[in-house]
């Protein structure tokens, strides 16, 4: 079977095919998705807040990122795997960029790599881009700047923030990204710029106009419940079938109706015999504890 390419993936576009893309970070969540037959796997540096607890996705290393990659590549095999590079990983200069972009590529096999920012991280895509290594952009609210923009909001509201966003979307563009995340846009802005661009945009709270949508594992199954972000849908709730496994599990364990034999190992009784004392043994005990006195 082979892989998804990035080609593939621009040529969707040009086809009308939405594309479908969602995250994952572990070996069993990958082979759940590939399963279902997404196009993209996004391994996302919300991997801090879904999976590692942290409050936002500050907190995620180059390590974190490259031991779940490295999981959730070795669960698939058709599905093109994005490996998000974390706060820290690239904002320094195109060199920074560069290692550790490598580093998803080499020491964790994906196919692409996702970075965020418009303009200021044009440069970085370019050099990527040069070296063979693909690039997804990420514009809109970008969670890595999350301090500096002032909270999980809506971007490009105003005309002046809508010229400056189609600004990023036309440079990342122009510097070789094969496709455009948008973050929660104004849904007729990011169809707008949907038009306008020749590389699929890809939403998640950016409307139907998008060429492709993306969404959180964890917020699509329920599986997340410190927050439910508007954009989100929930298809499933994993989450309250698995409390109520677990709470059945527990209620057995405690009323001793599990384990049954239908889960236990039998043993040959000849076997067993000889673990028994021999009689003379037991006598000699008996007399020992003056129990035959
Ligand atoms: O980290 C992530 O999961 C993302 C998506 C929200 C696009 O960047």
């Amino acid at each position: 079977m082979s892989r998804v390419t990035t080609t593939g993936i621009r040529d969707m576009k040009a086809n009308g095919r939405k594309i479908v893309m969602v995250t994952a970070y572990d070996y069993p969540s990958a082979r759940l998705v590939e399963a279902a037959g997404v196009d993209m796997i996004l391994v996302g540096d919300t991997l801090g807040m879904v999976v590692l607890g942290y409050d936002s996705t500050l907190p995620v290393t180059m390590d974190d990122m490259i031991h779940h990659t490295k999981a959730v590549v070795r669960g698939t095999e058709r599905a093109l795997v994005v490996g998000d590079m974390p706060f820290g990983s690239y904002q320094a200069g195109w060199q920074d960029a560069m290692k550790n972009a490598v580093r998803f590529m080499q020491e964790a096999g994906c196919g692409a790599v996702k970075l965020e920012g418009g303009r200021r991280s044009a440069d970085a895509v370019r050099k990527l881009v040069d070296a063979g290594i693909p690039v997804m952009g990420h514009i809109g609210l970008t969670p890595q700047s999350v301090n500096q923009v002032g909270g999980w909001k809506v971007q490009g509201k105003t005309p002046a923030a809508a010229v400056q966003l189609m600004h990023d979307a036309q440079a990342l563009e122009q510097a070789g990204a094969f496709a455009i995340v948008l973050e929660l846009v104004p849904a007729p802005l990011a169809a707008l710029l949907t038009e306008r661009l020749s590389v699929p945009t890809i939403g998640i709270g950016a409307g139907v106009g998008c060429d492709g949508q993306v969404q959180v594992f964890h917020d699509m199954l329920g599986l997340f419940d410190a927050f439910s972000p508007k954009h989100a849908k929930r298809y499933a709730d994993v989450g309250a079938t698995i409390r109520d496994a677990v709470s059945a599990y527990a209620a057995e364990v405690r009323d001793g109706s599990f384990p049954t034999a239908k889960e236990s190992f039998k043993m040959d009784p000849a076997a067993l015999e000889e673990l028994q004392p021999a009689p003379q043994q037991a006598i000699r005990r008996r007399h020992a504890l003056g129990l035959d006195a």
